[in-house]
């Protein structure tokens, strides 16, 4: 997190599960459920903990970001992405009823969250390299504070098959 000279570095780990395909009506949505954990360098307290979906509509490109905060709030960015994209990004805004933020009374009052944006950049194989902008008006600051954090992300485990995969590759025969 950087800002006003504050610089924090922490370590992260991030875990994406495929989930089998999900249809709403005419779409069909492929998707990832994850999960991730961070830590400050020296410290086992939580720093930040977030889960939600990844999903990709391959009709119309369209990608959707869900996330979920323990402090009290949950937000949806979008995007789009071509199926050989390494470079995506997804946004949220406050108000916005289809890409926006929902916080708790305390957070909404004195640490708003005007708007989210998340760039993921697929760095070969097994890296994945992220920037993310959180602006906040925080209630006794004339001017948005940018919460920015940014992480490149090693593969150390291959990915598990969705639980319709897991349960054919179950069944004898
Ligand atoms: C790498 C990811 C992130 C890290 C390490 C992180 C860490 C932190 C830390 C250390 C604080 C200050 C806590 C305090 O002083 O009480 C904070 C504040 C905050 N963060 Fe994040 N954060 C991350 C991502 C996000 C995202 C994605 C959002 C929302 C979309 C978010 C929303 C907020 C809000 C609203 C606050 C102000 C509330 C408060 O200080 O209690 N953060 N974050």
């Amino acid at each position: 997190m950087v800002d006003g000279g504050l610089e924090e570095p922490y370590r992260e780990r991030m875990v994406l599960d495929p989930i089998d395909l999900q249809t709403n009506g005419p779409q069909l949505l492929y998707g990832l459920r994850y999960h991730t954990h961070i830590n400050k360098l020296d410290e086992v307290l939580t720093f930040h903990d977030q889960v939600g979906y990844w999903l990709w509509e391959p009709a119309t490109r369209t990608l959707l970001q869900t996330l979920a905060i323990p402090r009290g709030q949950v937000a949806m960015a979008t995007g789009t992405a071509e199926p050989d994209a390494r470079r995506f990004t997804v946004k949220a805004t406050l108000g916005s009823p289809t890409a926006g933020i929902v916080s708790a009374p305390f957070l909404h009052e004195n640490f708003k969250t005007l708007s989210y944006t998340l760039t993921i950049t697929l760095e070969g194989a097994d890296t994945l390299h992220y920037e993310e902008d959180t602006v906040l008006q925080i209630a006794d600051r004339p001017e948005p504070f940018h919460h920015t954090d940014s992480n490149t992300l090693k593969r150390v485990a291959a990915a598990k098959p969705n639980p319709a995969a897991l349960a054919a590759a179950a069944t004898p025969g």
